[in-house]
């Protein structure tokens, strides 16, 4: 493929609680190169989420356009729907409500294998074996629930099953974020590497300044619904403009100058 994997123009959405207007994305826009891992970082409540979620098509956008593999990706229906979501995977902070806890992790990976028809059905299980060592995770645990995994093995369950189909893109939202720093290293690495071999790109969000920057080639801030600086990662981080990413900045001790 040439040309960008996915170009997100103007999106705008509005959530109202009450009385209350919340502009959760008040005209964003972004683009993510084939392979490329796009960082998004923000405080809370800033939109992080909600963009996540209309570009995985959860939530439907008010207003703006996303092209996704050159298709337009909100007009997609039915078969080609189904075609192209296969290659727009998404890991939330939280698997254990994505999954039904009761199926087993060699269980979950083999439908996704299955509903995609990713490898025939005779090499199925395995394609399973392969993907649980790929990602780190012993070979017995297949049969094992998701119910009785630890969180860290539960997010490289998440990260197998949306690798599983071979996406183009995967969405990462706070995917690191309620682990322990050590897993969390460790995931990121794996995440790099997959990155490596198979050429995915990443939207890949946090809140945290650090692990952001830890795998992104560029960095887009949002605040209050909208994207007020983006670049390259070390360019953005050696002169941010926005007073947001500054305090982000000023928050994470490794990149302030001071020590850890
Ligand atoms: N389903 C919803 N209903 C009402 N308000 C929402 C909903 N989803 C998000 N919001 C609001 O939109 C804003 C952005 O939320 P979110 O996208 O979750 O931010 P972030 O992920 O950056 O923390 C917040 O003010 C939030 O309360
Ligand atoms: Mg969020």
């Amino acid at each position: 493929m040439t040309g960008p994997l996915l170009v997100a123009r103007d999106l705008r959405r509005t959530f109202t609680s009450g009385d209350r207007r919340v502009a959760a994305l008040g005209g964003v826009s972004l683009t993510i190169a084939p392979g490329e891992t796009l960082g998004l970082v923000g405080g809370s409540g800033c939109g992080k989420s909600t963009l996540a979620r209309v570009l995985t098509r959860l939530v439907a956008p008010e207003a703006g356009s996303i092209a996704f593999m050159g298709d337009d990706w909100l007009g997609l229906e039915g078969g080609s729907l189904r075609a192209a979501r296969r290659h727009l995977q998404m890991v939330f902070q939280d698997p254990l409500a994505a999954f039904n806890p009761r199926a087993t992790v060699g269980g979950v990976l083999a439908d996704a294998l299955r509903i995609h028809a990713v490898v025939p059905k005779a090499e199925r299980a395995g394609e399973v074996a392969r993907l649980i060592d790929r990602v780190g995770l012993p070979s017995d645990l297949g049969g094992r629930s998701i119910r009785e995994i630890s969180g860290g093995q539960r997010q490289r369950v998440a990260i197998a099953r949306a690798i599983a189909v071979r996406p183009r893109l995967v969405i990462l939202d706070e995917a690191v974020s309620a682990l322990d720093v050590s897993v969390r290293g460790r995931i990121l690495e794996l995440l790099v590497d997959l990155q490596r071999e198979t050429g995915v790109g990443y939207l890949f969000i946090s809140h945290d300044l650090a692990v952001v920057r830890a795998v992104s080639h560029r960095i887009a801030v949002m605040a209050e619904g909208r994207i007020v600086e983006e670049g390259p990662a070390s360019s953005v981080i050696a002169a941010p403009s926005s007073g947001v990413l500054k305090d982000l900045i000023g928050a994470v001790p490794r990149l302030n100058g001071k020590p850890a």
